[in-house]
């Protein structure tokens, strides 16, 4: 964990978010959700956005958008974010963030919007024909996120760093240029909290990914959860070993184990040694069902009261749309807004 976080966790205002595209999986979980709850625990202000808009970068309609919402901010609880303590809103629903992005839009040059590796990333994989211009945009939006609410520290994977670029870039040329009568600038540059765990593969051995079906689901059932790791890549080599380099899905299964049990993956390869592949499997599905036993548990309670998450995105919205309102204020305030 980030040391200045430690020394003073109530100095710091931290915005993620994901998108609401489909379930969240284990890659999500031991990524940045578990370590999105250590940060509210020791004291961090959470903002969690759904940004909704950025779904029609590289689709032409947000496929069930309500479900996949509601299904984020139920996860979110269920791994154990408090929501009376975190602000979980859709950036949709916050006008004056959106409007955001229209000053923002003027600090940075088409050529920078073109450059963004991410954004070019996107772009090659996108079934669409033709790209749109949200897709060239939406890191600026992405910043309007950010700095909206003046967050400081952004957890993200490293995917995102040319988007904290942009935000920090945006920060600082907006306080350049509209500097403010009393010498205080409006927008502090975020900073990005790298994911500090390794990257999990999916049961291919690609990127655990929603859209590739290769991941395990938070939700998911036991038996479910036992099925697509039985269905998981290995190889041909009976003794177990961790060795990512060259034997990349087997050592998986045996990070996925390690992570679950908090042990060293070696230690985990090692108890197995001769097992073979089936023994693997039989550890990670243990661990796997063990660890998300509670967090699942409480998911079955949360999503038995529809009622009581559209109350948190709701109050979370309304949180949102009071700060948004007042650094739009700010804003029109140093740019001469009548
Ligand atoms: N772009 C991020 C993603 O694709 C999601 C996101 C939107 C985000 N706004 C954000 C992440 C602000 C961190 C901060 O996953």
């Amino acid at each position: 964990m980030d040391e200045t976080v430690r020394r003073d966790p109530g100095a710091h205002r931290v915005l993620t978010g994901d998108r609401p595209t489909g379930p969240l999986h284990l890659g999500h979980y031991f990524g940045s959700l578990r370590n999105r709850v250590r940060l509210q625990r020791l004291g961090v202000e959470m903002f969690l956005v759904i940004p909704d808009y950025q779904v029609i970068t590289d689709r032409d309609v947000a496929d069930r958008l309500a479900e996949h919402t509601e299904n984020l901010v139920l996860d979110y609880l269920a791994t154990g974010i408090d929501a009376d303590r975190a602000t979980i809103f859709t950036h949709s629903a916050v006008p004056a963030l959106n409007q955001l992005l229209l000053p923002f839009l003027s600090l940075v040059s088409v050529a920078e919007l073109h450059r963004n590796p991410t954004v070019k990333d996107e772009i090659a994989h996108s079934s669409q024909s033709a790209v749109n211009g949200l897709m060239l945009t939406y890191p600026v939006h992405q910043a309007a996120d950010i700095l909206f609410c003046k967050a400081d520290l952004v957890p993200v994977g490293k995917d995102q760093l040319p988007h904290l670029e942009v935000s920090r870039t945006v920060a600082r040329r907006f306080n350049e240029r509209y500097p403010h009568p009393d010498g205080r600038t409006v927008f502090p540059r975020p900073r990005a909290l790298l994911d500090a765990a390794p990257l999990l593969l999916g049961t291919d051995g690609g990127k655990m990914s929603k859209s590739r079906g290769n991941s395990i689901p938070l939700g998911a059932d036991e038996d479910t959860t036992a099925r697509l790791l039985k269905g998981a890549k290995t190889d041909t080599d009976r003794r177990i070993t961790y060795d990512p380099a060259t034997r990349p899905e087997v050592s998986n299964l045996v990070l996925l184990a390690a992570l679950c049990q908090d042990r060293t993956p070696e230690e985990v390869a090692e108890e197995i040694g001769d097992g073979g592949a089936a023994a693997l499997k039989r550890t990670v599905t243990e661990a796997v069902n063990e660890h998300l036993r509670p967090i699942r548990a409480r998911r079955a309670d949360f999503a038995a009261d529809r009622g009581h998450l559209r109350d948190v995105l709701r109050a979370g919205n309304e949180r949102a749309n009071t700060i948004a309102d007042a650094t739009l204020a700010e804003v029109r305030e140093v740019m001469g807004s009548l």
